[in-house]
């Protein structure tokens, strides 16, 4: 089947990681604050995925949103990264690991289809291995077969890109990284992406940033001047900043007011002079 056209993306997605028993209620709250994306993975050790399908099952019985309303995305996890709460049967070929762990999501959040179902990391932090090909073919097949639109890879380099596109391997339509500004803000990684048409989602852009958030110019930008109501907050400045050099952020946030505050990120238009500023404030 060739590839589906890309199902509308929500310019904010929110991440439901290390929420444990508050999952149901913070995925519930982040719907009836707005975000319309939420990304979850089948990896009981820092996500209850099985939570945030109880959270979309209230959303729905209230009549907040419909399934239809929503960008869900997953993940299938290798077993060193998860503890012993597997979503899938160890002594299994990858293959059907990954078939296992596809049909566990589709139950855990009730529904026969995800929006993107994303490889969390590749099994070498050096190399795209056989591995992964035999995992990215398997999770190909899942998209044929109807239960993802879409597919991504996570915590990548661009050596892992590179090696994916000498493979001649369908490239996937999402990379999901750690945002560092150390690092321009994962500059090789993001070109990789902007020349091959690929949706560049960044995480920790605030806990993996700490320095950012304190520096005097981002201080400068959150002046009156930049939001029709209030001061920008410097949270809102990076989110903004991010999504200005092509970044789909994600927020982890457990607090309604930073889910809102995050939103409105939209409001806080920069200037082009403190954007490349921004960018090359660290790396
Ligand atoms: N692919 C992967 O390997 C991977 C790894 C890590 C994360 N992720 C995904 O990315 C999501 C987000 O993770 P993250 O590391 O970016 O965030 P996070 O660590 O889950 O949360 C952001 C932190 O910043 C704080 N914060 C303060 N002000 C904030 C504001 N205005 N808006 C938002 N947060 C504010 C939050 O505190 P308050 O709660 O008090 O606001 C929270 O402690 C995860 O939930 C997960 O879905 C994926």
């Amino acid at each position: 089947m060739p590839p589906q056209p890309p199902s509308p993306v929500p310019d904010f997605i929110y991440g439901t990681a290390w929420k444990e028993d508050r999952t149901p209620a913070l995925t519930e709250l982040a719907l009836r604050m707005g975000f319309r994306g939420i990304d979850t993975a089948n990896q009981r050790r820092h996500y209850f995925e099985e939570g945030v399908g109880q959270g979309l099952a209230a959303a729905y019985r209230s009549g907040l949103v419909t399934r239809d309303d929503l960008f869900l995305q997953t993940k299938f996890t290798y077993q060193p990264g998860q503890d012993h709460r597997l979503p899938y049967d160890p002594a299994a070929s990858l293959s059907v690991q990954v078939a296992q762990s596809m049909a566990s999501s589709l139950d855990h959040l009730g529904t026969d289809h995800v929006d993107s179902y994303v490889l969390h990391g590749p099994s070498s932090n050096h190399d795209w291995t056989d591995t992964d090909a035999e995992v990215w073919e398997a999770m190909r097949n899942e998209r044929d077969a109807g239960h993802t639109r879409l597919l991504g890879v996570s915590n990548v380099s661009l050596r892992h890109m590179q090696q994916m596109e000498a493979a001649r391997v369908e490239l996937p339509t999402f990379v999901q990284n750690r945002c560092y500004a150390r690092l321009g803000w994962d500059r090789a990684v993001r070109q990789f992406c902007r020349e091959h048409k690929i949706v560049y989602q960044g995480f920790s852009l605030l806990t993996a940033n700490h320095e950012v958030l304190q520096h005097p110019l981002i201080a400068s930008l959150t002046s009156a001047s930049l939001v029709a109501s209030a001061n920008a907050t410097p949270a809102q400045v990076v989110f903004s900043f991010a999504r200005t050099i092509g970044i789909l952020p994600l927020t982890g946030t457990s607090n309604a007011e930073h889910m809102k505050q995050d939103l409105a990120s939209h409001e806080v238009k920069l200037p082009s002079d403190a954007v490349h500023a921004i960018e090359s404030l660290a790396g």
